[in-house]
This record gives C-alpha cells, sequence and structure tokens, in this order.
C-alpha cells in the first residue's frame, strides 16, 4: 500500500519505519525542514531504541520524507494523521489536526481516487467525526463515505519499546466511519497476522485509546495509595505488591510460558510517580472530556492528585534527615520519565529539582541519556555529570528517580564513599539492605522482614 504519514513525532516516526519494514511504500511528512532532511539522510530525530537501524534500513527503499504534503497526500491511498495533540489545562489542543485535516481535505478536492484519512493521533472520543471529519468535508467539497474514507486507529507503543510494542502488538484497533474505510486499514495490517483486530467505529477506538491509558494509570497510583499506607504501619509496599500481582489475574503468562515479573511490567510498582508525554495528558483530557458532558470522573480525578503529590515524598524522605535543605548536596537520578528514552516531558525529577533549588540544596545530576534535554530545563542551576560516580561525590543524599540499569552500581559505589550518604530509592530498584542508610517509597523504616525465616 502507499501510505503518507503526517507528523514524525514519536508515534509518526515509528509507525511510518515500521509499516515500510511490513513492506508499505510510506511517506512521511512534515513542516520541519531539519527534520525531514535527517529523516532522509537515516538519522532519526528521536532517541528510541532500534529505530535508527531500521530507519537506515528502509530510507530511500520504502520510507521517504517530505514537506509536501500534497504530493504525499496524491500519490497515496491513505494517509495517517499523527500530528501533536497537547494539553492546555483544560482540554487537548486540536490546532494541528484541525490546520492538517483543513491542508487534505483541499488536496482531495482535487484527488480523483478513493483516499482514506485515519487520525492516528490521540483525542478525546468524538473528536474524528465531529472535528475531523466536517472540516474535510468542507475543504474538499466532498462527502465523507461516499467520495472518502476516515478511520482511527489508536497506537499503543510505549516509549523505549516502540518498535517492538509495533511490531508485536497486543491487539490493533481498527476504527472507521464505514465498512470500507476498515476494511482499507485492515489492509494496511494485512502484515501481522495473529494479532487480535478491534473492528469498530471512530469513537469506540478514540475510547479504547484513553481507557487503557487511564487503567494504567490507575494501577500506578492505586499502587503508590497502597504504598503510602505501607510506609505508615511498618509494611514494605514492594511485598505487598508481589502478592497482590501473582494472582493470575494481574499476572499475565507470555508465550513463553514465563509469569510476567516485576510488577513494573504490570504497572503496580510503587514509586516516586508516572511521568512522560501521555498518561498525564491523556487521563487529565478524559477528566475534562467527562466533565464536559456531563460524567465526573472521580476516580481519574483521585489517580491525578495521588501522582501529583508523589514526587513530594521523595523531598519528604530527605527531610526526615536534613529538615533544611540549604547547602545540602543532592545528587537526583535520573532525570528521564523512565528509562530507554531521553525525554523528560512529566518526569518527577522535574518537580523534585526545582523544590531542592529553590530551598538551596547544591544539586548535582546524572542521566545516561536524557542529559542534553535536562540541561536545557535547569541551565546553571545544576550541575550535570558525566557519570554516576561524579554526580554521587560527597553527596549527603542520593535520589533514584528513574529505573535505569545502571544505577545498579550504586551500592557498590556508595560502599566506597568516605561518608555513607542517605540513599531515597523512588523506584524501589535496591535491595533496602544494599546500603547503610537506605529509604525507599512506601517502606517504613520499621518495615517487616519480607522473609519469616523458621
Ligand atoms: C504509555 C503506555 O504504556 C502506552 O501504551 C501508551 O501508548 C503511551 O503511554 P509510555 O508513556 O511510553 O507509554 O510509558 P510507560 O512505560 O507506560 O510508563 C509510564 C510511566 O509510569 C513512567 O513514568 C513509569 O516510570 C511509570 N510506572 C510504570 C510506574 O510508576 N509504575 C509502574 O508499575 C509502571
Amino acid at each position: 500500500m502507499n501510505v503518507s504519514v503526517v507528523g514524525t513525532g514519536y508515534v509518526g516516526l515509528v509507525s511510518a519505519v515500521c509499516l515500510a519494514e511490513k513492506g508499505h511504500q510510506v511517506i512521511c511528512v512534515d513542516v520541519d525542514e531539519a527534520k525531514v532532511d535527517q529523516i532522509n539522510q537515516g538519522i532519526s530525530p528521536i532517541y528510541e531504541d532500534g529505530l535508527d537501524s531500521l530507519l537506515e534500513k528502509n530510507v530511500g527503499v520504502r520510507v521517504l520524507a517530505t514537506t509536501d504534503l500534497r504530493r504525499a497526500v496524491l500519490d497515496s491511498d491513505l494517509s495517517l494523521i499523527a500530528v501533536g495533540t497537547p494539553f492546555d489545562g483544560n482540554e487537548i489542543d486540536l490546532k494541528y489536526v484541525r490546520i492538517v485535516s483543513e491542508q487534505v481535505g483541499l488536496i482531495l478536492k482535487e484527488k480523483s481516487s478513493y483516499h482514506v484519512v485515519v487520525m492516528k493521533s490521540t483525542v478525546v472520543p468524538g473528536t474524528t467525526e465531529e472535528v475531523m471529519v466536517p472540516i474535510l468535508e468542507k475543504a474538499s467539497g466532498k462527502l465523507v463515505g461516499r467520495d472518502f474514507g476516515v478511520g482511527m486507529n489508536p497506537e499503543f507503543l510505549r516509549e523505549g519499546e516502540a518498535i517492538q510494542d509495533f511490531l508485536y502488538p497486543d491487539r490493533i484497533v481498527l476504527g472507521g466511519v464505514d465498512k470500507r474505510s476498515v476494511d482499507a486499514l485492515a489492509a494496511l495490517y494485512e502484515g501481522f497476522p495473529g494479532v487480535d483486530l478491534i473492528r469498530t467505529n471512530t469513537k469506540t477506538a478514540e475510547m479504547i485509546k484513553y481507557s487503557s491509558n487511564s487503567l494504567l494509570a490507575t494501577l500506578i497510583s492505586f499502587s503508590n495509595e497502597i504504598g503510602n499506607l505501607c510506609a505508615k504501619v511498618g509494611v514494605d509496599v514492594v511485598d505487598a505488591m508481589h502478592g497482590v500481582h501473582l494472582d493470575r489475574r494481574l499476572s499475565p503468562i507470555l508465550a513463553t510460558g514465563e509469569r510476567v515479573y516485576p510488577s513494573s511490567l504490570t504497572y503496580l510498582a510503587a514509586g516516586c510517580g508516572f511521568g512522560g508525554s501521555c498518561f498525564p495528558k491523556d487521563v487529565k483530557a478524559l477528566i475534562a472530556y467527562g466533565k464536559q458532558v456531563g460524567s465526573p470522573m472521580e476516580l481519574l480525578q483521585a489517580v491525578i492528585d495521588i501522582n501529583s503529590a508523589q514526587p513530594q515524598r521523595m523531598l519528604d524522605l530527605v527531610k526526615e534527615q536534613y529538615p533544611n535543605l540549604d547547602g545540602v548536596k543532592v545528587a537526583v537520578l535520573g532525570m528521564a520519565f523512565k528509562p530507554g528514552t531521553d525525554d523528560i516531558r512529566e518526569s518527577p525529577s522535574l518537580p523534585v529539582t526545582d523544590i531542592l533549588v529553590s530551598e538551596g540544596a547544591l544539586v548535582s545530576a546524572f542521566d545516561p541519556i536524557a542529559r542534553h534535554e535536562a540541561e536545557g530545563r535547569f541551565g546553571s542551576a545544576v550541575r550535570f555529570s558525566d557519570d554516576l560516580e561524579g554526580a554521587i561525590e560527597g553527596a549527603d543524599a542520593i535520589l533514584v528517580m528513574t529505573r535505569w540499569k545502571q544505577f545498579e552500581r550504586l551500592p557498590e559505589l556508595v560502599a566506597g564513599m568516605a561518608k555513607a550518604p542517605l540513599v531515597v530509592d523512588g523506584r524501589r530498584m535496591l535491595a533496602k539492605d544494599s546500603v547503610p542508610r537506605y529509604r525507599g517509597i512506601g517502606l517504613a523504616p520499621d518495615a517487616s522482614l519480607s522473609v519469616i525465616d523458621r
């Protein structure tokens, strides 16, 4: 199939490269010329494991980037719209969706063959048919269903695992205004045998995406709430959630026969909170949507409230021992919202670092990948180190904010320090007896032993 992908952000670029890998001819469209040039040279503008090599393999063969939307739409059978939908505090901003819909509509006016326009961006239920379709019809002077098709095909990929998630999805949701549009989408995914396909309308497709992200975010805030209770009553949340997690309904068995573990893979790991470009924004957008249609989302509001308070718990643990942070040397480990990415959007490290700096702490930081992004955010207020050793040197307190594998070396490094620092584990990734002064989210100082030897 000939496909155009409009917008070369995370979802757009990964989709484009993976669809090319599946044998489609893909044209990427972006207004940013520098990005287009980079893609055409086989260089990915975003950091994502495996993306560079897949792009390099397909560029010039089955992937081409351009700023010329008109040529891309005229030369393809189907367009995936993957432009950004930023959340402005009240609702998602559909500015880019509207602009692109209008431009695509004008091109459809001069296109004689059938074309399907597919929403790939995450949008609240109803958006594709209530916002995109009228714009397309007005600009093209044509009728949806008769002259062109419209679909909604949400993307469930995780940053850091985007390529694997796209190529081996749990399910593919094909939403469409009519059977012909859904059939066109099904043809796009022909190369995914054995994967559950859900054929549905566009509004349900939109709802599936928001509900999925909201449920996962709810599991995390649930675990954090339990963790906060554990910390008060002498229980370790890691032990508590381990027991919960082994319920077969919460612990899928993989095709290999292994049980999914640890609980971070099932979103039951308590920690300093979820971040990223999806969970915070999508949950807030669904809350706003519920309010707008008269169906308040009370549970999801609590999910957000718990998550917003979680970074402060890291600071509370530091302040138990350093009530006045002025002049206290604090090392913040991990700026990315999760490992495997350079994305710092909504990362719990941001509010934690802001507060540390504002209260006069001397903050050093290390992130294996996201240094550049974080330096841009904090400037000279934070001393960024090239390595873990440099960041923790002379620290009074160390905060583990991201579950980077590199931080597993911490106990060994701390053992070599002249004065043992306080280690506050925001991801519960270190053993609690691995350093002399350990505190963790969801762990009381006097937490009883997890294993009772008789
Ligand atoms: C998420 C969804 O997983 C994906 O399906 C959707 O398409 C986009 O949003 P992503 O934002 O890339 O993907 O990250 P994910 O791996 O899901 O982690 C989100 C956040 O939750 C991270 O900050 C992570 O640290 C946190 N998290 C995750 C926890 O705090 N506890 C957990 O148990 C799991």
